[in-house]
């Protein structure tokens, strides 16, 4: 049979590595797929740079329209990321018949469902297991492999870009921007780190995730998101002495409100798997109710992790293009007509529970004034831990009388996120209290 043929529009980083590892590993492809799989065309603003890249096999075109038109063309490859002309491009492709692969998960996040509708009403597939945690093949498991399970949480270290940077921030004391800059010099950040450390990025993954989860639609805008750009390095250090670290998570949960879907600095105890996952390395925590606890590890991003889901991919695709459309394994691993309307929760109503720092003045019934906000919110404390004023710089200038200060760091047991909220509000305009008090989440992932 003659090779399936693939165009791909966009050959930077993923491409390339694309190219190269289907070129590399194609006797075993065309064996575990049953034919051979070839890219044969290429789209790129840069011709001259494609054309070194692929060398003279392969047709190469400035202008993707060429790659969509053409009729030997199977399967189109989007890697040009971005909801803009990426959109167009996969929804053009999508009419005119072919199979398209993505890796953009900003795009899905947004408008998956649009671009789902159409590739099913023209009996064509979409496949993006490379938008989610790179090499890992998440979309995979929790479409298919967990597919006996009623899905109870999901929570993933789902951006390398955070991870590598909260990691350099812990064992090597780096500043946040040192570390930033090493991550986008490794080609781990976005083309804007912002969607990165912003938490942006992990916000459009956890709601694909989420999406497969539970059966529900992309639903990007009632993600909460929140980045580690408000992360100092004492909350770093005072976590690692409560036995926690601090992970950016992208987390999903059942619950019986609706389905939560937040993107936020986390605590988690330092001895659970994921707490250890360091460097720019991804990690998700699947949690079913038949199979329990499950966790998938591995390389979130680069040229050859992200190629190896690619591929997986376009070898689905070769093996069941010519099954009947409903027999295929649905895009949000149900059935289109059986999605839930599960409402996603306002932050205000998730329940979790919380590491605070309040920097206060060292006087006299501070503690029993904070405590006692907590306690007429209902919100139970777990431990308190303060730290001696001769440990803290204080950002007072030179000259100025400097009040004493500590800094008193309290963990609470679970309670409602609005009600959180309205003590810190109370607890902030406590004159004793000399700063923003920093709040971040805390998950046990037990
Ligand atoms: N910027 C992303 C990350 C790349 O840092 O994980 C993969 O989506």
């Amino acid at each position: 049979m003659k090779p399936i043929q693939v165009g791909l529009l966009g050959i930077g980083v993923v491409g390339s590595g694309t190219f190269n590892v289907l070129l590399r590993n194609q006797e075993e492809i065309k064996r575990r797929a049953g034919r051979g799989i070839e890219i044969t065309m290429v789209a790129d603003l840069n011709v001259t740079r494609a054309r070194e890249l692929v060398g003279p096999d392969v047709t190469v075109v400035n202008d993707a329209r060429a790659v969509i038109a053409n009729p030997d063309i199977d399967i189109v490859i989007e890697l040009i990321g971005g909801y803009g002309i990426a959109k167009t491009l996969v929804l053009e492709a999508i009419a005119a018949g072919k199979h398209v692969v993505t890796a953009n998960k900003a795009l899905l996040a947004v408008h998956g469902t649009e671009i789902f509708a159409a590739a099913s009403a023209k009996g064509v597939m979409v496949a993006f297991e490379a938008a989610v945690a790179g090499g890992i093949p998440i979309i995979k498991a929790l479409r298919e492999g967990l597919t006996a399970n009623s899905i109870q949480w999901i929570a993933g270290i789902i951006n390398g870009t955070t991870n590598f940077i909260l990691s350099e921030m812990r064992d090597k004391g780096l500043d946040f921007a040192v570390a930033l800059k090493q991550a986008q010099a490794l080609g781990y950040a976005e083309a804007d780190p912002t969607f990165d450390i912003e938490g942006v990025d992990a916000a459009h993954k956890a709601t694909i995730m989420s999406a497969i989860a539970f059966g529900i639609p992309v639903q990007f805008d009632k993600a909460y998101v929140e980045g580690i750009t408000k992360l100092g390095a004492a909350d770093i250090k005072y976590a690692e002495q409560l036995g926690y670290r601090i992970k950016l998570l992208g987390i999903t949960k059942r619950t019986p409100k609706g389905i939560e879907l937040r993107v936020h600095p986390c605590l988690i105890p330092a001895k659970r798997l994921i707490a250890n996952v360091e460097g720019a390395m991804n990690a998700v925590v699947v949690q079913g109710d038949a199979v329990g606890t499950t966790l998938y590890y591995g390389k979130g991003a680069g040229a050859e992790p992200t190629a190896s889901a690619v591929i997986a991919d376009l070898v689905d695709i070769t093996r069941l293009h010519t099954a009947d459309a409903a027999q295929r394994v649905p895009h949000l691993a149900f059935q289109p007509n059986a999605m839930s309307n599960l409402p996603v929760m306002p932050m205000g109503e998730v329940v979790t529970s919380y590491y605070l720092r309040l920097r206060v003045a060292d006087e006299t019934g501070v503690l029993a004034k904070v405590t006692g906000i907590l306690a007429g919110a209902g919100i139970s404390i777990d431990a308190v831990l303060q730290r001696e004023a001769d440990e803290i710089k204080t950002e007072a200038t030179a000259g100025q009388p400097q009040v004493p200060q500590t800094d008193v760091i309290i963990l609470t047991h679970d309670c409602l996120e609005a009600d959180m909220n309205a003590a810190i509000g109370k607890m902030q305009a406590l004159p004793t209290v000399l700063e923003p008090i920093t709040r971040i989440r805390k998950e046990e992932l037990a």
